[in-house]
């Protein structure tokens, strides 16, 4: 580019040229780089001035099959698998597909006020995979498919007793 530009400019103004000289063959008199345009967008993003985007939060509660509730964080966007490893939530075998809709093992059950509110119902693929899920229930999800949303603030999700990994011959 800065090649072009000289070029463009020997023809354009050659007594500019030869009375500037070394100021305008260094391309950063006139056009940065792509290497400083990549540095200075670099400054900017790890400047400690410039405050990072942080995902809002809500408060869910993980009502265990043992009766212990499990208060976590849930970022807003993430899905309830997503929250469960994130926090560290044990619940045995869960999550075993990765959130692939291959595995039911990340059933949980919502109140019905709350199954009422989510912004989705479950696709087709979910309720065919729920339907292999260990103690279904009417307001039954997978937790891979429940994205957290602001509403979701001390919502209780219970867990239920067992896991029926659905990749699993019966
Ligand atoms: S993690 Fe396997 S279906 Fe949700």
């Amino acid at each position: 580019m800065a090649v072009t530009c000289a070029k463009l400019l020997r023809t354009v103004c050659p007594k500019f040229l030869l009375a500037n000289r070394s100021a305008c063959l260094t391309a950063p008199a006139f056009l940065p780089s792509r290497r400083q345009n990549f540095l200075q967008y670099q400054k900017k993003r790890f400047c400690s001035s410039v405050p990072r985007l942080k995902k809002e939060t809500v408060t869910l509660t993980f009502l265990m099959p043992d009766g212990e509730r499990i208060e976590t964080p849930a970022k807003v966007g993430d899905n309830l698998l997503d929250v469960v490893i994130e926090n560290d939530v044990d619940i045995d075998g869960f999550g075993a597909c990765e959130g692939t809709l291959a595995c039911s093992t990340c059933h949980l059950i919502l109140k019905p006020e709350h199954y009422a509110q989510l912004p989705e119902p479950p696709t087709d693929e979910e309720l065919d995979m729920l339907d292999l899920a260990f103690d279904l229930q009417d307001t039954s999800r997978l937790g891979c498919q429940v994205v957290v949303t602001k509403n979701m603030e001390g919502w209780e999700v219970r867990v239920p007793a067992g896991v029926a990994d659905a990749r699993e011959p019966s």
